[in-house]
């Protein structure tokens, strides 16, 4: 009997595997492959491929109750998981690979997900810092690189770009983000995807990227991660929702939802985001992902009344893949036979999810993307660290440089460095940084080594108290000023004095929103004592997000931000430091002054009084300025450009062109970053006072002019209303050009 059984697993198996291998070898368009496969599959087969799990060897979310290690292995062997996320190494994705191809069924692969943000083992800039670049090549190309390495080891999809917009410094996620800005973030957001999806996603370097999280998450209340999201319809159409249709021009293949309610409704359940603009309105052809138990979260929202009502809310509006909540793999099966959720439902997710597999080519070759030798050879790729130090430089936004302290001289003697932060050799590689080797960072110390010995370092008090793990909370130094005396001694003793502050790693990311986002622990106090004794300081920033340094912007003569800039930080600090490299980068986010003014964004309404009229009834604080301590665009150079020439030809008013000559009147060559801004003086819903739309990136010998062009279309002088109508309204519209978004020229055209 059991020699029977035996015999008819293997002629069943015989059978399926000539079915697959005949839609393999089926030629012509993949949408046929799909179907024939799909014709095939059971139903426990389809609900299967939409169900992700997490390795448990490191994973990046609170694994659920109730599910353990074998569970997961013998739902793989079963043909019930199509998407695992979290393992990496070509060792552990081919034994894993190797499960589904040979032991399930059909023997459909498995795609392999990672949060491949910036890098893999060599990191690149966190994504704020590369957006301050304002360079789309060098970030498309730092995205390739990271794609190039991540499929080396075995990764074949990323959940990246991460592209909500966010205006609040609080939330811990501004750091993997793209700034404020819908127009730059759309670029950005194109740029990555691009980059990681290369020009043929069935090549073995490409991989699948991943537009998230839809939509809002950039929002939360009071900047705290994972909060209610409440916006209106103008600022979800206009501010929130353009950089994913950039993604979607730009072909993404997958698009995760988010954790927050929008308006109410958790996104993961939102007919409207998922079905309505995102498959519907925009033709959306990949899959959509829930963000980690995004559905089983929906209990806790107060919007789902258990698993299998997780499981109704989210495959109902559009959710494709299921990571981590279990709803769908323990409920669909039951929903579907009862009627409640209809099988084309299920046929169409599962028909997006195979479609990506087939484009990737895993049908062809399961381990395509597990090749030993090429994982030796690609990691850590010479090329990769050479692109990585050449877009930490580009990151660079120098904030301050009163007397022209900075560049050091490479002759200057007697330098104070101060500042755990200098030696760390992880802080710089940021909190996404899974795939990466610790302390692989190149540290600031190890930077200046290359140009001088004539420094004195001093860590001063130990900034972090507990070393950290990756996703638990970093314990700042509050009290123990041990180190103090030494800092300011030396700092007395020395020409100059580098400080290198800011943020520990682990201090921005997911789960670590801020309610003061000064210098963490005991940094402004060693500050504040070291400017007593020389006030030649030189302060380096290492921060994942805009900080409020208002008293360091009053005091210290020169300010480089540095963000956090992964595996080459150190030597790309030290060439802008010793002037080897002229900074050009300019901010992504506005910095406020203090934390009462957040949200603080350029692109703001005016409100009905926006300046004073002699009293005090008008739109501002009692006891804080409206500025910003440097707004959106800003950042200055070793060099000066002069801005002339603001001129309008408007023959063509469809594609009106603006021109501006651009000088660069210092010593030294530098790169500048025009930036175009418009205002719509009266629409049928109000306009933002200023709108980013155009920049270019230019670099100029000394004494060199250009004149920059750039063109107004309806593309950029209309916004959608608040039923999602893209209007462009006749009337004035002014025009800015400048340095960045405070300090422009202007003029104005009539639209007809
Ligand atoms: C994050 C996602 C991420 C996922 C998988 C979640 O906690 O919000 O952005 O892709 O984990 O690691």
């Amino acid at each position: 009997m059991k020699k029977l059984m035996l015999v008819s697993v293997v002629i069943i198996t015989m059978l399926f595997t000539s079915q697959m291998n005949e839609i393999l070898a089926q030629s012509g368009a993949i949408d046929k492959k799909v179907d024939s496969l799909l014709a095939i599959m059971t139903l426990e087969e389809k609900i299967g491929q939409m169900n992700q799990y997490s390795s448990f060897w490191n994973p990046t979310g609170p694994i659920p109750e109730g599910s353990n290690e074998q569970m997961r292995y013998n739902h793989i062997k079963s043909g019930l998981v199509g998407s695992m996320l979290n393992v990496y190494g070509v060792e552990n994705v081919r034994a894993v690979q190797e499960i589904a191809v040979n032991e399930t069924r059909l023997g459909i692969p498995i795609i392999f997900g990672l949060d491949v943000v910036h890098g893999h083992r060599t990191v690149f800039p966190i994504p704020l810092a590369e957006s301050a670049s304002w360079d789309m090549e060098a970030i498309e190309s730092a995205a390739r690189y990271a794609a190039v390495e991540a499929s080396a080891a075995g990764v074949n999809w990323t959940f990246a770009p991460m592209v909500d917009i966010s205006r609040d410094a609080r939330w811990g996620r501004v750091m993997e983000g793209a700034g404020e800005d819908p127009y730059l973030g759309s670029k950005i957001a194109m740029a990555r995807v691009k980059g990681f999806q290369g020009d043929d996603l069935s090549k073995p370097n490409t991989i699948a990227a991943t537009a998230k999280h839809l939509a809002g998450y950039g929002f939360p209340e009071a900047g705290k991660d994972y909060n209610s999201v409440d916006v209106s319809h103008s600022i979800l159409y206009n501010v929130i929702l353009p950089p994913f249709k950039a993604s979607l021009d730009a072909d993404v293949k997958s698009v995760m939802n988010a954790f927050n309610s929008l308006n109410g409704v958790p996104a993961t359940a939102s007919h409207f985001l998922q079905r309505d603009i995102l498959k519907e309105d925009w033709d959306f052809q990949g899959f959509v992902l829930s963000d980690w138990a995004s559905g089983l979260e929906m209990i806790d929202h107060g919007y789902a009344r258990d698993l299998k009502h997780v499981a109704e809310l989210s495959v109902i509006a559009g959710s494709d893949m299921d990571m981590e909540s279990l709803a769908y793999v323990q409920h669909l099966e039951e929903l579907v036979e009862s009627g409640t959720v209809e099988m084309h439902i299920i046929d169409d997710a599962v028909r997006r999810i195979l479609r990506v597999k087939y484009e990737l080519g895993l049908f062809e070759d399961p381990y395509k993307y597990c090749d030993l030798q090429r994982e030796k050879e690609l990691i850590y790729h010479p090329d990769h660290l050479e692109a990585a130090l050449e877009m930490a430089k580009k990151s660079i936004v120098l904030l301050k440089n009163n007397n022209d302290l900075l560049p050091l001289n490479k002759k200057q003697q007697n330098i104070a460095v101060i500042g755990a932060l200098a030696a760390d050799k992880n802080s710089p590689l940021g909190n996404w940084r899974i795939g990466s080797e610790d302390s692989t960072a190149i540290s600031v110390l190890e930077g200046l080594d290359k140009y001088t010995n004539d420094y004195k370092y001093v860590k001063g008090p130990d900034f972090v108290m507990e070393e950290t793990f990756f996703h638990s909370h970093v314990n700042i130094n509050q009290t123990d000023t041990n180190g103090f005396a030494e800092a300011i001694q030396t700092a007395k003793n020395a020409e100059v004095v580098i400080m290198v502050l800011g943020e520990h790693g682990f201090q921005t990311g997911e789960g670590r929103s801020r309610a003061h986002i000064g210098l963490p622990g005991l940094q402004q106090e060693l500050l504040e004592a070291v400017y007593e004794v020389n006030q030649n300081i030189v302060l380096v920033l290492m921060n994942g997000r805009p900080l409020t340094i208002t008293w360091a912007d009053e005091h210290i003569p020169s300010i480089l931000e540095t963000w956090q800039l992964g595996s080459q930080s150190g030597n790309a600090i030290a060439a802008v430091l010793f002037g080897d490299y002229n900074p050009g980068g300019k901010l992504p986010m506005t910095f406020p002054r203090s934390v009462g003014q957040i949200p603080i964004y350029y692109n703001h309404f005016s409100t009905g009084r926006p300046v004073s009229h002699n009293s005090v009834f008008w739109s501002h604080y009692t006891d804080e300025t409206n500025s910003p301590l440097y707004p959106f665009g800003y950042g200055l150079s070793y060099t000066e450009f002069e801005y002339a020439n603001l001129s309008l030809d408007t023959t063509n008013n469809e594609a009106i062109k603006v021109m501006v000559d651009v000088t660069n009147v210092g010593d030294v060559a530098g790169e500048e970053v025009v930036q175009l801004y418009i205002q719509d003086e009266v629409a049928s819903l109000v306009r933002p006072v200023k709108e980013l739309k155009g920049f270019d990136k230019i670099n100029l010998r000394p004494g060199e002019s250009k004149e920059v062009t750039f063109t107004l279309t309806d593309q950029e002088l209309g916004f959608y209303n608040n039923e999602g109508e893209y209007l462009v309204e006749p009337g004035k519209f002014n025009v800015m050009v400048g340095t960045n978004s405070a300090d422009v020229l202007k003029t104005s055209f009539i639209k007809k």
